[in-house]
């Protein structure tokens, strides 16, 4: 029996309370017109009390498998792709599964920065292709709010919370993960990292309050080369689509919509401008939420898909890149 992860349910949570560019003007030196014109970005969602990783995460996996018609007890494998985890020990996708109940799956994290949605898919495909009446849960959470220098406008500006997820199961039809492929290279990680150990503990911030410069932590210890990252990720994501399109027999012109990791709006330009797609063809989410690391792909993923912009039959491309360095492909029929 072979099976392919075909996408049978989405969902997400974003935290509610909004952090936009004119509020961060008072807790760093920066602009809203700065940060609009670099990154795009016009605000971020913070989690608050009861917003940690592993409770976004079940709320926007409740979502998910109401829209699946799975009920939690049918789960065989939660996979979570994050890298801000309340806990290193237990993992935030056990704590998902007590949260939701799915007390039949086997529940592991994935740690591959932007790219563990991308990374938990590709694994479930594998192993779909031996037992495709397998239903899994695949979901990217992240709450960086908690992680990063609030004093240090190059990353701060940057970040955003939330969760996304999507149950999968093996395809009946000619419908689901056609192809992928996922690269890493760790020579390169000084250019972007976070401490596994906070070096000072970061509460999450409580949605209420109007962030000051004390009410986050300022020593966590998040790094990034921007420049670097941001040359590397449209040159490594770029080589990844074309190869995989032409691995494949496809051009370009037969994508319909690509959803890529949501970095920064130009190194989205940058991506289309480079592989020959119309910008309008790549589905954008980071005006309103940021770069919210592995949630990011999900959470835009359930948003297209809420809105209608993905129709049966539809090709779908996601692309992600992420600190490691880590990045990937995915190329799926709706
Ligand atoms: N507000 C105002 N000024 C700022 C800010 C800020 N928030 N941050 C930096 N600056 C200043 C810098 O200090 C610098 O000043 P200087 O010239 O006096 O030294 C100036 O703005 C220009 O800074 P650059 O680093 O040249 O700005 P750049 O155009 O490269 O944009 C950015 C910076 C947005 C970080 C960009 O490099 C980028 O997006 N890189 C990718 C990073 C990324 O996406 N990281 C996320 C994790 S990885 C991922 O998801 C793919």
């Amino acid at each position: 029996m072979t099976g392919r992860a075909k996408i049978i349910g989405t969902g997400s949570y974003l935290p509610k309370r909004i952090l936009t560019n004119k509020e961060l003007e008072k807790i760093v030196e920066t602009s809203d017109e700065w940060i609009t014109t670099r990154t795009g970005i016009r605000s971020r969602r913070i989690a608050g009390a009861g917003e940690e990783t592993s409770k976004m995460a079940a709320q926007a996996a409740i979502k998910a498998l109401t829209m699946a018609g799975v009920t939690a007890r049918e789960l065989d494998m939660i996979i979570v792709g994050t890298i801000t985890a309340e806990m290193v020990m237990p993992s935030c996708a056990c704590l998902v599964q007590k949260e939701i109940g799915a007390e039949n799956a086997f529940a592991f994290d994935v740690s591959a920065a932007c790219s563990g949605f991308a990374y938990a898919l590709e694994i479930a495909d594998r192993y779909l292709k031996n037992a495709p009446d397998m239903k899994i849960l695949l979901i990217g959470a992240e709450t960086l709010s908690a992680r990063v220098n609030w004093q240090d406008r190059n990353t701060c500006i940057l970040f955003g919370d939330g969760a996304g997820a999507c149950v999968v199961t093996g395809s009946k039809d000619e419908n689901g993960l056609l192809a992928s492929q996922l690269y890493s290279d760790g020579r390169l990680w000084q250019l972007l990292s976070l401490d596994a150990v906070p070096r000072r503990y970061c509460p999450v911030v409580d949605y209420k309050t109007i962030p000051d410069r004390d009410s986050f932590c300022d020593g966590s210890a998040f790094n990034m080369v921007g420049k670097d990252v941001f040359k590397h990720a449209v040159r490594e994501m770029g080589d990844a689509v074309e190869n995989l399109l032409k691995r494949e027999g496809i051009t370009v012109d037969d994508i319909d919509l690509m959803i890529p990791h949501q970095a920064n709006i130009r190194i989205l330009k940058s991506l289309a401008e480079r592989v020959n797609l119309p910008f309008e063809k790549v589905y954008t989410t980071i005006q309103k939420y940021g770069n919210s690391s592995a949630a990011s792909l999900p959470i835009a993923l359930d948003e297209a898909n809420r809105e209608g912009r993905l129709q049966k039959g539809d090709l779908l491309l996601f692309s992600v890149f992420g600190g490691g360095f880590t990045w990937g492909v995915v190329l799926l029929r709706w």
